[in-house]
């Protein structure tokens, strides 16, 4: 995927940001890999004014990739355990001024946290910064469940409903 192109989509997301409060629009463009070969999403930051229900740009993008990317029609299953294969990840802060230091064009802490659960391997684009970054680069040492946490829950068994037990 060329880094110019999906961040060409990221700042075009961007400009379908809701920033009533902040005035400060961010876009994300994400390549997820499906079934059906790769796909392009993308995702703009939606404020809210309690502010802190406001969704950033790179959430929404990565709601829509789980929507995508996780298994197949009739795969209920596996979809409730496997993330979405996003491979690249472009954001677009298009309100940073052109100086802005590269804390204003990268993605806050809540959002690395979702990369590293959804993302992981993903290379990623940050409109403004040379060249591209990996996950250890935005979050070093995550947090992450891949022990008993990431199993699926015994499905609960049927025909027991009512049953009184
Ligand atoms: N924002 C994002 O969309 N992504 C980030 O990673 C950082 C911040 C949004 C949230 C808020 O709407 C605005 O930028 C100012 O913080």
């Amino acid at each position: 995927m060329d880094p110019e192109t999906l961040l060409a989509m990221a700042r075009e997301a961007a400009e379908h940001a809701y920033a009533p409060y902040s005035g400060f629009r961010v876009g994300a463009a994400v390549v997820v890999q499906t079934a059906g070969g790769p796909r392009i999403v993308t995702g703009a930051n939606v404020e809210n004014g309690s502010y802190g229900l406001t969704l950033c740009a790179e959430r929404s993008a990565l709601a829509a990739a789980c929507m995508l990317g996780s298994g197949r029609p009739g795969e209920a299953s596996r979809s409730k355990v496997r993330p979405p294969a996003v491979t690249h990840v472009a954001i677009a802060c298009v309100d940073a001024p052109a100086d802005a230091p590269v804390a204003e064009r990268t993605p806050c802490g809540a959002c690395r946290q979702w990369l590293a659960e959804l993302a992981p391997k993903a290379t990623y684009y940050i409109d403004g910064m040379p060249g591209e970054l990996r996950l250890d680069d935005l979050l070093p040492y995550a947090f992450h469940l891949d022990g008993a946490g990431m199993r699926e829950r015994p499905r609960a068994r049927k025909g027991r409903r009512g049953a009184g037990a």
